[in-house]
């Protein structure tokens, strides 16, 4: 029997992608996400590639009982994912003061509670089988502040020491939990997010392109590693930013986000 993985936010973008490497990897596939006709032909073309059995289920995330809703339709299909990549999510671009509220509530309710509701379910039928791979896909924003994508930021913080966190915790017990952190990467991320060009700083960071961040994210999953930043210049960004000052970095965040 071929292991199950679950990948939300499959339709495109680093989600597709992570689908995509696990199928070829030897899993059975449920992808999540909520445009389930684009989903449908993921799946279409991952049963013909790889002769896996995928279960497509549309499904909005970043309602409060979505999580819980997949979970209880995995165990009534007596799935059991030996991966999961909480991929999906979103960010709301602009300043706290001008966005609407229920945009950024959005972006924690998929970015954070999604993502924990979904590993809390799943994570004890993979203690008891003693295995289990995790990939939480946070961001390089996860490691600075964010002026004009406040929330988002702090949303990607959030994944990054939840990750970590649980990933100590959970030494020794055969399941592991990998924090994602892509710098920026072309996908639908952009404009689902509502980001505007920015000033110019943004253009310096070369962008990685989105297989390339999800095989860096896939591989150290499969090796059990805490956190993964996918390219040289993103690694040596995380990497100044513990010598800046922090409110250097959060100026020169805020020129790199707000608008040219
Ligand atoms: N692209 C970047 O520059 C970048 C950088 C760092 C981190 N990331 C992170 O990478 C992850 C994947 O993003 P991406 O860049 O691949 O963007 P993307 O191409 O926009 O993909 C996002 C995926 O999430 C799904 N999704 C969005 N809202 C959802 C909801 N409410 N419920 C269920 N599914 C939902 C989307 O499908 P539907 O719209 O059909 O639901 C889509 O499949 C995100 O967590 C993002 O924060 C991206």
């Amino acid at each position: 029997m071929r292991p199950w993985a679950l990948v939300t936010g499959a339709s495109s973008g680093i989600g597709r992608e992570l689908a995509l490497l696990a199928a070829a990897d030897g899993h059975d596939l449920v992808l999540v996400a909520r445009g389930g006709a684009i989903l449908a032909t993921v799946a279409e073309s991952l049963r013909a590639r790889h002769g896996c059995t995928v279960i497509v289920l549309p499904m909005d995330l970043a309602r409060r009982d979505a999580a819980d809703a997949l979970a209880d339709e995995l165990a009534r299909r007596g799935v059991v994912p030996a991966f999961l990549a909480n991929n999906a999510g979103v960010g709301a671009w602009g300043r706290h003061q001008d966005l609407e509220l229920a945009a950024e509530l959005d972006v924690l309710d998929l970015n954070v509670v999604a993502a924990t509701r979904l590993l809390k379910r799943l994570l004890p039928g993979m203690l008891a089988r003693g295995s289990g791979r995790i990939l939480n896909v946070a961001s390089t924003a996860a490691f600075q502040a964010g002026p004009w994508m406040a929330v988002y930021y702090a949303s990607k913080a959030y994944l990054l020491h939840y990750s970590e966190a649980l990933a100590e915790e959970l030494a020794g017990s055969g399941v592991t939990v990998t924090a994602l952190c892509p710098g920026p990467t072309p996908t639908g991320f952009q404009s689902a997010s509502g980001m505007a060009p920015s000033r110019g700083l943004r253009g310096l960071v070369p962008h990685t392109d989105a297989a390339r961040v999800a095989r860096a994210g896939y591989e150290a999953a499969r090796r059990g590693r805490r956190v993964v930043v996918p390219g040289l210049v993103n690694r040596l960004l995380v990497q100044a930013l513990r010598f800046v000052p922090r409110r250097v970095a959060n100026a020169v965040a805020a020129r790199a986000n707000r608008p040219a």
